[in-house]
């Protein structure tokens, strides 16, 4: 079982001041941020680009788990590998030939990952398994920070979780939408061991306790 890492996400915090945004995660003692890139194509939504991902690299250690909500995550992979991103996380759902985005992000020297949707049968990532080194199970629709975590993913995640162990693999399982420490202990009780979370950290009154109370 990979040790808990909880990532949050970089869309919570003030869009006026990101660098503010990821020393409030250092301050957390975390290591990993959640970069949310939105198109207002594949999500009802727009965020943010690789500029932003590039202006904060050098602020930071921060490892940048960053998350593609992309009709065609292909046509940016470069732009985010110079950016200086470690880790890309693509959709199943998304307009693109799955495997060779992967191999693609391999090829630029980054971790790449599979995410899938909550209506998503999660059988649709089987092919991609062996080459993935993380899934991302979304817990809300992915657009929007501040939703309802949605409990039947649940069943995706254990099922996903149980084919880690069949298989002996060791990527890691991610979650995100709605994570708190009530939704985030029931991840982890599925097989979650990476735990995105926007609005409850960024709104914590004391963001240490809540990364122990999520990771305890
Ligand atoms: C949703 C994004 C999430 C979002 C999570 O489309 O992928 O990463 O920021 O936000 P919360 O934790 O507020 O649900
Ligand atoms: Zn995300």
């Amino acid at each position: 079982m990979n040790p808990a890492v909880v990532a949050p996400s970089l869309l919570a915090a003030n869009h006026g001041a990101f660098a503010q945004g990821v020393r409030t995660v250092e301050e957390a003692g975390l290591s990993w941020l959640h970069v949310d890139i939105m198109d207002g194509h594949f999500v009802p939504n727009i965020s943010f680009g690789p500029q932003v991902v590039a202006d904060l690299r050098p602020l930071t250690k921060l490892h940048f788990d960053v998350h593609l909500m992309l009709t065609h995550p292909d046509r940016y992979i470069e732009a985010f590998a110079k950016a200086g991103a470690e880790r890309l996380t693509v959709h199943v759902e998304a307009d693109h030939d799955v495997a060779q985005t992967i191999a693609a992000i391999k090829a630029h020297g980054l971790t790449a990952g599979i995410a899938m949707n909550p209506d998503a049968d999660p059988r649709r990532v089987l092919p991609y398994l062996d080459s993935v080194d993380l899934v991302l199970c979304m817990t809300v629709f992915p657009g929007f920070g501040g939703q309802s975590f949605i409990p039947s993913v649940l069943d995706s995640i254990r099922f996903i979780a149980a084919e880690r162990s069949q298989r002996g693999a060791d990527f890691r399982l991610e979650v995100d939408g709605g994570i708190n420490v009530e939704t985030g202990r029931r991840c982890r009780e599925a097989g979650a061991d990476t735990l995105v979370a926007g609005t409850a950290f960024f709104k914590a009154p004391d963001r240490k306790a809540f990364v122990n109370a999520l990771t305890a």
